[in-house]
């Protein structure tokens, strides 16, 4: 990786950066090779860091907001850096503080008559899940990026992933919060309970907050019965609407059984294949779309086996579906698992495309697919949609390739906002919301105010300028409030 070295710093920078110092130690103030902080992970936003401050405690977290609060030096607070919309990437000016909350990874209790888990905001997704799985118990949020992305970063981002459709997105997940005010002052939300009717809901706000409104350190967490069956099927179809007419089948058949339902496009499982190293075809056949589904509950491996096989068999003997293959074993859900999660990854292999994450009725999926192909394919003769996402719950990521002659990657990337226009009326007259779980961050910030109620901005704003009237918890983050 390249390496930037220090910019030179004024001689305030250079007392703010020894005070920063004091708070959490010289080797936790970091302002050499910031690459990794300072770069998001599609690289598509990079800025300059005044520095990285890396607190372990919550004391720490505060004195170092009250710091800047008194300096008025703004902060962007980050944990995994794995987030999509640039909401964790400081601007240009070389003055903003990164706090990144990954040395805060302390499990501070696990509940289990409670079934909650309380952790600091640095702890690893994939940690959490381990943990607990370990008391055996099921920690449902998931997602391709769970081995580097934080708590505190799902927890700001509201994340949502693959298990969304049974259990919910991170905010139905988090029972109590404790969160930094951007005047450095704790506030203690850190409850397990199920039932507080005390006023307003407060944990709410910083929850897909994106870091604009205080600095998440900690959650409590609710914790699931670890299933003891699981079964996962790739499924071969014709279209769209087969897709929808399956999901209604196995939404019926498997009711709170079903824990995931996603879309693949063939153009996104061929991009899998081709770069991603023991990626291997599941079917013989090759469809048009694929359905990966997973059901999971307490009964007997084979029963469960046996119900989702009769469903499938059934969805082809009516012609629902062309062909499946239903897991014998956890390697050959893990197998099938990998082909739906590496989309992303082979995407970045495969040259730059225009991202979208929208989410639609899902009653509209397949009509709102059918007008923007139509759309772009106008504007674009030969563009290449890769479709792939949630469709249990609604959420499309309608990703961009360009035509195959015609255009330099630069020349493509020149037309993102004339291709999130296209696609964004298209979700905008379906109904949908033009982020679904990837959040605001700068990605869409401009373009948000073209998507949402000037009422809904206003009060937005309203609440920023309460919390934040200085404007300096992740400024120009979600909105425009200066
Ligand atoms: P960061 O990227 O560090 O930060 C994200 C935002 O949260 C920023 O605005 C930041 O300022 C803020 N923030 C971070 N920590 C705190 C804190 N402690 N307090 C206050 N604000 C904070 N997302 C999904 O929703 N579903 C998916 O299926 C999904 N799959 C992904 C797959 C891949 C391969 C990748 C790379 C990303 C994926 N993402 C997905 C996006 C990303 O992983 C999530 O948004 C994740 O929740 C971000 O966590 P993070 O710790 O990396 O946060
Ligand atoms: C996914 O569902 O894989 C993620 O949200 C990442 C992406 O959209 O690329
Ligand atoms: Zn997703």
């Amino acid at each position: 990786m390249q390496t930037h070295k220090m910019q030179q710093k004024t001689p305030d920078q250079i007392i703010h950066i020894s005070a920063l110092s004091t708070i959490v130690g010289a080797s936790n103030v970091l302002t050499e090779d910031l690459q990794s902080y300072e770069l998001d992970w599609r690289k598509k936003f990079e800025g300059r860091a005044l520095a990285v401050a890396k607190p372990k405690t919550t004391e720490e977290v505060a004195k170092l907001v009250q710091y800047c609060a008194t300096h008025s030096i703004s902060i962007v607070p980050q944990g995994g850096n794995t987030g999509l919309v640039g909401g964790g990437t400081p601007d240009l000016s070389g003055e903003q503080l990164i706090i990144n909350c990954s040395r805060m990874n302390q499990v501070l209790d696990v509940d289990l008559i409670n079934n909650t888990m309380t952790v600091q905001a640095g702890c690893v997704l994939q940690s959490i899940q381990e943990l607990a799985a370990s008391n055996n118990r099921l920690f449902p949020l998931a997602l391709a990026a769970q081995g580097s992305c934080e708590i505190g970063g799902n927890i700001s981002t509201n994340a949502g992933g693959v298990q969304v459709l049974r259990y919910g997105n991170t905010r139905d997940l988090v029972l109590g919060l404790e969160v930094v005010l951007p005047d450095g002052q704790i506030l203690p939300l850190l409850t397990g309970l199920r039932k507080d009717n005390t006023g307003y809901d407060l944990k709410q706000l910083f929850i897909g907050a994106e870091g604009t409104l205080g600095i998440i350190t900690a959650a409590v967490l609710k914790l699931f019965p670890k299933p003891s069956a699981k079964v996962t099927a790739w499924i071969g179809l014709s279209s769209v609407p087969a897709a929808m007419q399956l999901l209604t089948l196995v939404k019926s058949s498997h009711s709170e059984s079903l824990t995931a339902f996603e879309l693949i496009s063939r153009r996104a499982h061929e991009i899998v294949l081709r770069h991603i190293d023991g990626a291997r075809e599941p079917l013989n056949e090759t469809h048009p779309w694929y359905v990966l589904i997973e059901v999971n509950d307490s009964q007997k491996q084979d029963r469960l086996q046996e119900s989702l096989s009769e469903a499938l068999m059934q969805a082809l003997e009516n012609e629902t579906i062309q062909d499946v293959v239903i897991s014998q074993s956890e390697q050959e859900s893990r197998n099938l698992w990998a082909l739906r999660e590496n989309i992303t990854e082979a995407q970045v292999h495969d040259g730059k495309n225009i991202k979208h994450d929208v989410s639609l009725p899902i009653s509209q999926i397949a009509q709102f697919i059918e007008s923007a192909d139509a759309q772009l394919e106008k504007a674009y003769p030969g563009v290449r949609p890769v479709n792939f996402g949630h469709l249990g719950d609604g959420n499309l990521h309608y990703n961009i390739c360009p035509p195959l002659q015609g255009f330099t990657e630069a020349q493509w990337m020149a037309q993102w906002e004339k291709v999130n226009t296209i696609v964004h009326q298209q979700v905008a007259r379906f109904n949908g919301s033009i982020s679904a779980e990837h959040g605001v961050g700068q990605l869409k910030r401009d373009e948000l105010v073209n998507y949402k109620s000037a009422v809904a901005l206003n009060t937005m704003i309203t609440i920023k300028k309460a919390l934040d009237p200085s404007g300096i918890m992740n400024p120009r983050k979600v909105i425009n409030s200066a």
